[in-house]
């Protein structure tokens, strides 16, 4: 099957609902693991009946979610994840099959059950795959709720028309797997960044002592690699210009591998003339060794002096190009998040900054993490033309905050949230 990248780390979570199109759900499962995504599944008692839980943990190769009302689950023990935790872990909800009753029930806002719960706290959005016999989907009541759910937003993926098991023809069959993927997967390729190009530096560098010795950060390349992989679904040209990291890249890009900031510093500055946007998300070290020894340095004294000298700092040189790209910082704080951001902002002259806190299961080398976005809004008449570098008096702080979520999800929202105030800016400025 084709392979088509951007469901790669993307969290589905497959409710399945009771109908004979619930066999289909098991190679749905295995086909989308193919593709790179992690699965959950939540099975409502109905679907049960149809194919066990066992099949899909065997498949999932994750335990199976049936109970709304699971102790275990809802108090977070034994790795178990209650429903609001399913509802915040996911990218997208996939239904399929989503017989009638479950169409009715979610047209309701019915919350009497695990899977619909779920349909209900989740910001992911929902798409939902009908499978049931011809007439019921036909039927008034049915179509009534189908458009409910339309205008909220949630999608519908099919039915198809065709023989259907009960032995009528007619529209009601779930869509195949490979369709659903298809649709699924499109989700994902929002194109709020067709046509631009953008680079992005990600992981830490790392400087010589001496050939067998460096010094280096924390920094696992996740943040940036991810913002590197939504800004190409979101259709963008991206270069992610990497420290030296344990990841993979994201096929969609174009990747520089370098060790140190100087080498990050060329890297980035011979694309970032014809570039519309920096991300500036790596780790990158402040200091280097000024004499870097020829040989392993022997220990012979007690104690040993490093001299170390600044290295260039990249961000703070893209972002007073005279006719630079839209340029975003990092900022990981161990204290004063918010003034040390702010003051970030301004003394590099940043289109915008994202500070998290380091620390306590956020930052580095965590799955998840929390964004404290900072930009800067109001007049933007003195920029214009003759560059950002100019004064921003007139300018005042604005502040978001983008919810703790898995790095993959957070930088999906980074995007859209950098794409928004993009071209704010320049149809500010072209106005
Ligand atoms: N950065 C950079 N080049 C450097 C240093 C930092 O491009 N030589 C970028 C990082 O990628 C990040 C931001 O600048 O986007 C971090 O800002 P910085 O003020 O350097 O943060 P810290 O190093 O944490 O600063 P301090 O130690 O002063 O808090």
């Amino acid at each position: 099957m084709m392979q088509m990248n951007n469901l790669t780390n993307k969290r589905i979570l497959l409710g399945v609902t009771g109908g004979i199109a619930a066999y289909k759900s098991a190679e749905l499962v295995r086909r989308l693991r193919e593709q790179g995504a992690e699965v959950r599944v939540v099975m409502t008692r109905g679907a049960c009946e149809f194919i066990t839980p066992l099949t899909m943990q065997a498949l999932s190769g994750r335990e199976v979610h049936t109970e709304l009302l699971d102790h275990v689950a809802e108090s977070g023990q034994g790795g178990g994840m209650g429903h609001i935790e399913l509802a915040r872990w996911c990218d997208v909800v996939l239904v399929a099959p989503a017989s009638a009753n479950f169409i009715a029930r979610l047209s309701h806002g019915m919350a009497d059950d695990l899977l619909s719960t779920l349909c209900l706290a989740t910001t992911a959005p929902v798409v939902i795959a009908p499978a049931m016999n011809q007439q019921m989907w036909m039927n008034i009541a049915t179509q009534e709720n189908i458009a409910t759910l339309g205008q909220r937003e949630i999608r519908i993926a099919g039915p198809a028309e065709g023989e259907q098991a009960c032995g009528e023809i007619g529209p009601g069959r779930m869509l195949e797997p490979e369709q659903l993927i298809l649709e699924t997967s499109q989700l994902f390729s929002t194109g709020i960044l067709a046509d631009l190009k953008i680079v992005v530096t990600a992981g830490p560098t790392r400087e010589a002592i001496d050939p067998v010795r460096y010094i280096t950060n924390h920094s696992s390349g996740q943040m940036g690699y991810a913002v590197a992989r939504a800004a190409a679904e979101a259709g963008a040209d991206v270069t992610l210009v990497s420290g030296p990291v344990s990841i993979e890249p994201p096929r969609q890009v174009r990747h520089i591998s370098v060790d140190t900031a100087d080498q990050m510093r060329d890297a980035v500055m011979s694309d970032i003339i014809t570039s519309d946007i920096f991300v500036a998300a790596a780790a990158v070290a402040d200091y280097r060794c000024a004499d870097v020894a020829e040989q392993k340095i022997k220990k012979k004294s007690e104690d040993l002096q490093l001299l170390l000298q600044k290295n260039p700092d990249i961000l703070a040189e893209v972002a007073s190009l005279p006719q630079g790209p839209f340029t975003v910082g990092f900022a990981a704080e161990t204290e004063n998040l918010l003034d040390n951001a702010r003051i970030k902002l301004q003394n590099k002259k940043l289109d915008m900054i994202a500070a998290n806190q380091v620390g306590e299961g956020l930052g580095f080398n965590t799955d998840e993490n929390e964004l404290q976005v900072f930009w800067q809004a109001g007049e933007q008449g003195q920029n214009n033309q003759t560059g950002k570098n100019q004064t921003r008096e007139n300018q005042t702080i604005k502040h978001q905050t983008l919810e703790r979520a898995p790095k993959e999800k957070l930088a999906r929202h980074l995007i859209k949230v950098i794409a928004n105030h993009y071209y704010e800016k320049y149809s500010a400025q072209t106005h």
